[in-house]
């Protein structure tokens, strides 16, 4: 039996994705706020003013994640909205707000995993250099202090970051993510450098402040290989692909996960970024390097790789009208065994998939219903896979559907829908979409129902 009888099943979402009300309650501006105004920048200048309105509806929001059945819930808290500047003065309001959210959360039997950056970075210390500031470390860690203060009584499962691998790749190298920069290697590689010691500062301050004994973990994202066929060669080519570099390019996991996990940066990225590689010491990697109780993944696809005839890791390309999801994700089911094997062989950590799930064109029909097969085939397809690694030995304690429901995603504006439950912008309505049914009958049967 792979699912054991405390598995998390839940569902994730983010704060600027679905909160809304972002000038409400003196909440300070983030780097999407900003970003969004930009002409050109988002889908048809789209952003997360209004989103989901989840900062006033979260009660209604919590009742559907209870009629659902989850066990679990992971948010992300919006920094500007507990620091409105970033530093210094608290936002009681803003605090206040997941407060709230968490006693209506632990009122409902869902248990809170909360991320403490989700990607709204504040914009006055945006201004002030952002993740280049050498103080910027600093910053998160009295963040996460007030967050920790005033949270850890009720609050056990934290993640300290969500894929700094968009946050810093997408938002500062390859500039399609806010702030939207596209900065030379080496000054993408400090900024990525203070990510990750804000990461340590972080987890020693959970550790050492936290009310009641927390569960940390972070949740990276990266593009796994998968074996194009079972033989030993093309197994090592797409181990060897999930952990690789271009130079430039930082989506990848190991510049990431290699320093946390491991208290060191990749040889092979050392030597790929060259000259751009941050200068660090002993102490920096000692910062970093804390000991985490589960490493996060968040898959949502991957791609075939085999040994060429010269020995390259050779990427197969998907064939034409190989299925692929809305935002044209292709459907690779098999991400979800091998990227948490080869993550666990690399880290021999325990595992929880942070985020796993599907765009798909859906709509409420003349029936009041929200029909979407292809996401039930898609998660029924993926889950299997999960389970097939922890039938061979990857300890894997949660799996968290993104998302909870339809949102704001980024500079895609609001025209992917990720969500089990369906959102009407014009009228805020919520409509349980069948896999959000389908999905409470997997939770309650603890995966007996995947067949
Ligand atoms: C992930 C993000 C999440 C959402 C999904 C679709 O990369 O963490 O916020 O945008 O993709």
């Amino acid at each position: 039996m792979p699912f054991s009888p405390n598995f998390t099943w839940g569902a994730a979402t983010s704060s600027h994705q679905i909160e809304g009300n972002t000038h409400a309650d003196g909440r300070g501006e983030s780097i999407w706020d900003d970003y969004c105004l930009r002409t050109g920048r988002t889908k048809e200048g789209q952003s997360g003013d209004v989103a989901c309105d989840h900062y006033r509806r979260y009660k209604e929001d919590v009742s559907i994640m209870k009629e659902i059945g989850l066990k679990a819930y992971r948010f992300s808290v919006a920094w500007p909205r507990v620091l409105p500047e970033g530093r210094g003065k608290v936002s009681e309001a803003g605090l206040g707000f997941y407060d709230r959210l968490v006693d209506e959360l632990l009122g409902a039997g869902i248990e809170p995993w909360l991320t403490l950056f989700h990607w709204d970075y504040p914009l006055p210390l945006y201004r002030e250099g952002g993740w280049l500031n050498p103080n910027s470390p600093g910053w998160f860690e009295d963040y996460t202090r007030v967050v920790v203060d005033r949270l850890s009584d009720r609050v056990t499962h934290w993640m300290t970051l969500n894929e700094p691998q968009c946050s810093i790749g997408l938002g500062m190298m390859a500039g399609i993510h806010a702030p939207g920069e596209t900065l030379p290697a080496g000054q993408v590689l400090v900024a990525a450098h203070n990510t990750l010691l804000a990461h340590g500062l972080a987890v020693q301050v959970i550790r050492s402040r936290a009310k009641r004994p927390p569960v940390i973990g972070v949740a990276p994202t990266g593009e796994v290989g998968i074996p194009a066929t079972l033989s030993k060669e093309d197994v090592e080519a797409a181990r060897e692909n999930y952990w690789h570099f271009a130079p430039d390019s930082l989506f990848n996991m190991a510049w990431w996960t290699d320093p946390m996990m491991l208290g060191r940066y990749p040889e092979q990225g050392l030597k790929a970024f060259g000259s751009a590689a941050p200068k660090f010491s002993d102490a920096d990697m000692r910062t970093i390097h804390q000991p985490l109780d589960f490493l996060g993944l968040n898959i949502y696809h991957g791609k075939h790789v085999r040994r060429g005839p010269s020995g390259t890791a050779d990427v197969v390309p998907f064939s034409a009208g190989d299925p692929r999801t809305h935002i044209q994700w292709p459907v690779s089911p098999g991400a979800l065994y091998w990227g948490p094997r080869f993550a666990h062989e690399r880290y021999g950590a325990d595992l929880v998939i942070t985020e796993n799930g599907m765009a798909n064109p859906d709509w409420v029909t003349l029936a009041g219903t929200v029909n979407d097969p292809q996401r039930i085939d898609y998660l029924t397809r993926y889950i299997r896979e999960l389970r097939r690694a922890m039938d061979d030995g990857v300890p894997v304690k949660g799996y968290f559907a993104w998302s909870l429901m339809d949102n704001f995603e980024w500079s895609e504006g609001y025209r992917y829908r990720f969500g089990l439950v369906h959102v009407d912008y014009a009228t805020q309505k919520r409509t349980l979409k069948d896999s959000a049914r389908w999905y409470g009958d997997l939770i309650r049967s603890n995966g007996a129902s995947l067949g």
